[in-house]
C-alpha cells in the first residue's frame, strides 16, 4: 500500500473467561508463540505503519508481550468494557495523529494473514470509509451478520439483536475492519449503545457511515483466517491449522520431512533446505537448521542453531543456547544446553552437555556429565580441540581440558588437564585371583547341608 499511512489498532482487553484459564486470551500460546504475538507479526508491514494495543486493566503482562512482539507498540487502557467501539476510542489519541488507514483486528484471531489486512486497505485506498471482512462460518451463532447489496455493505447485525430472518444470512462478521483515517473519528463518536447488550458495537460503524453517505464494503475471506478462540478446543483446532501451513511452508523451502503431520514446528522456526526431519520431532521457538542437517526422530529442540550436515538423534534434547557447528554428531539421550560445540566433534550417547564449549574434533564418550551446577551457580566446562572424554566421565566445572588430552573411563575431573595429558580420576582396579570359584564353592556346601 504504497505511501499512505496506516494505524493498527489491536483489541486485547478480553477476559477469555471460556477459557477456564488464569493466563489472559491473548496470552495463551500457538505454535511456540502467544495469540498477540502472531497478530503482531502478521501486522509487520513496512513503514508507515503504527500499533496501538487496547489492553484491559491489571494486564501487564499482554503489554509486555506486546512490546516483545512490536517493540513500538503504542499501549492504552480499556478500563472498562464497555464494547468493541469502546476499545477502539481508547486509542483515540493515536487515531487523531492522522493515518491514511486505520485497521481494527481482534488480539485473538492468530491465523489472519498480512496479504488480507492489504485487501481490506485496498478498499479503503478504493473509496470505501469502511471495509470489513466477512466468512461463511459453518454454524454462524454469536457472529453479527453482514446485510449487503453485491459486496456494498448496508449494515451488520449482531446475533443477540438480529430478526429470524437477519439470522438465515450465511455471511458473517470476521470482526477485522478498515476505515478512512480521515473519517474513523466522525463514524466512531457516533456510535452508541441502545442494544440488547448494552454495548458500544464497532459494527454499528457499518450503518452509521451509509447514514453520513459513505460507502461500505464487505471482503469475503475463508473460516480459519478470521477464527476468533474463545475455548481451549478452538486453540487446539488453530494449532493444527497452523501447524499444517508451518509444514506446508517447510516443505515448498525445500525441507524434508519422512512424516509431516508428526512434526511440530514453531512460528519462528528455521529449517534450510535439504534438511532433513524424521518422524515425531519437535522444535520449540528459536530454533535454526542449516543445510543438510538431519534431526532424527524423537528429538526434542529449542533455541538451538544446528550447523551444515550435522546430526542430532534420535532421542536428542537440544535446549536454548545450544550451538552446534558443521558435522557434529548429538546422539540419543544426549542432552546440550547453552553450550558451542565445533565442528566434527561428537557426543552420541547418554550425556548432559551445559555451559560448556566442545573443541571441534572432540569425542565425548558415552555418559559423560558436565557437572555445571554446585546448588547455587553456574560453572563451565572447556573442552579442548580433538580431546576425549572416556565413557561415563563427571566434568566438574569449572574446568578445562586442554586440547588433545584424554580423559580416562569413568573419571572424576575436578581439575584443569593440560593439552595432551592423560587424566585418570577414578578408583584403583584390584583383581582378587581365584575368588569368585572359592564362594560358589562355599555355596554349594552349604546347599547340600540343608
Ligand atoms: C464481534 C463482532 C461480531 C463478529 C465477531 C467475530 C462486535 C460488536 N461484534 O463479536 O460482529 O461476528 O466479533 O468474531 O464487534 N474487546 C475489547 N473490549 C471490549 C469488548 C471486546 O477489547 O469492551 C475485544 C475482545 O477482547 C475481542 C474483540 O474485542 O478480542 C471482540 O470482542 P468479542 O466480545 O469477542 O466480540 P464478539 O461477541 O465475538
Ligand atoms: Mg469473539
Amino acid at each position: 500500500m504504497s505511501g499512505r499511512t496506516c494505524l493498527t489498532i489491536v483489541l486485547a482487553a478480553g477476559e477469555g473467561t471460556r477459557m477456564r484459564s488464569l493466563r489472559p486470551k491473548v496470552l495463551h500460546m500457538v505454535a511456540g508463540r502467544s495469540l498477540l504475538g502472531h497478530v503482531l507479526s502478521a501486522l509487520k508491514m513496512p513503514e508507515n505503519t503504527a500499533i496501538a494495543v487496547v489492553v484491559g486493566p491489571e494486564h501487564d503482562d499482554v503489554s509486555a508481550d506486546a512490546r516483545a512482539n512490536f517493540a513500538d507498540s503504542q499501549l492504552f487502557v480499556q478500563k472498562e468494557r464497555r464494547g468493541t467501539a469502546h476499545a477502539v476510542l481508547a486509542a483515540k489519541a493515536a487515531i487523531e495523529q492522522g493515518a491514511d488507514d486505520i485497521v481494527v483486528v481482534f488480539g485473538d484471531t492468530p491465523l489472519i494473514r498480512p496479504q488480507t489486512l492489504e485487501k481490506l486497505r485496498g478498499a479503503i485506498a478504493d473509496g470505501a470509509a469502511v471495509a470489513v471482512l466477512g466468512f461463511k462460518p459453518a454454524d454462524p451463532t454469536g457472529y453479527g451478520r453482514l446485510v449487503t447489496q453485491g459486496m456494498e455493505l448496508i449494515a451488520i447485525v449482531e446475533h443477540a439483536d438480529a430478526t429470524e430472518q437477519e439470522r438465515a444470512i450465511a455471511l458473517c462478521n470476521g470482526g477485522l475492519m478498515a476505515f478512512d483515517g480521515r473519517k474513523a473519528l466522525k463514524i466512531l463518536e457516533r456510535i452508541g449503545n441502545a442494544n440488547r447488550k448494552g454495548e458500544f458495537y464497532l459494527t454499528d460503524a457499518v450503518k452509521i457511515a451509509r447514514d453520513m453517505k459513505l460507502r461500505a464494503v464487505a471482503l469475503e475471506v475463508t473460516e480459519d483466517e478470521v477464527t476468533g478462540i474463545n475455548t481451549k478446543a478452538q486453540l487446539a483446532a488453530t494449532e493444527a491449522t497452523m501447524q499444517q501451513r508451518l509444514r506446508q511452508a517447510a516443505l515448498e523451502a525445500g525441507v524434508t520431512f519422512v512424516a509431516p503431520d508428526t512434526v511440530y514446528l514453531a512460528a519462528d522456526t528455521k529449517l534450510s533446505k535439504d534438511v532433513t526431519v524424521e518422524p515425531y520431532v519437535v522444535f520449540g521457538p528459536g530454533v535454526t537448521v542449516e543445510e543438510g542437517a538431519t534431526i532424527r526422530s524423537f528429538s526434542h529442540l529449542a533455541g538451538a542453531h544446528v550447523g551444515k550436515n550435522a546430526i542430532v538423534g534420535p532421542y536428542a534434547r537440544l535446549r536454548p543456547g545450544a550451538r552446534l557447528e558443521e558435522n557434529v554428531q548429538i546422539g540419543n539421550f544426549v542432552e546440550v544446553k547453552e553450550a558451542l560445540i565445533e565442528a566434527g566433534a561428537k557426543a552420541n550417547h547418554l550425556s548432559y552437555i551445559g555451559d560448556a564449549r566442545v573443541g571441534a574434533g572432540a569425542n565425548i564418550g558415552a555418559g559423560t556429565i558436565t557437572c555445571n551446577y554446585d546448588g547455587a551457580a553456574k560453572h563451565r566446562t572447556n573442552i579442548g580441540k580433538a580431546a576425549f572424554i572416556g565413557s561415563n566421565s563427571s566434568l566438574v566445572a569449572p574446568v578445562k581440558i586442554g586440547e588433545g588430552a584424554y580423559v580416562g573411563s569413568g573419571s572424576v575431573i575436578t581439575t584443569d588437564v593440560p593439552a595432551g595429558a592423560l587424566a585418570l580420576g577414578r578408583g584403583r582396579q584390584t583383581v582378587k585371583e581365584g575368588w569368585a570359584k572359592r564362594l560358589r564353592e562355599l555355596k554349594s556346601l552349604v546347599r547340600k547341608k540343608v
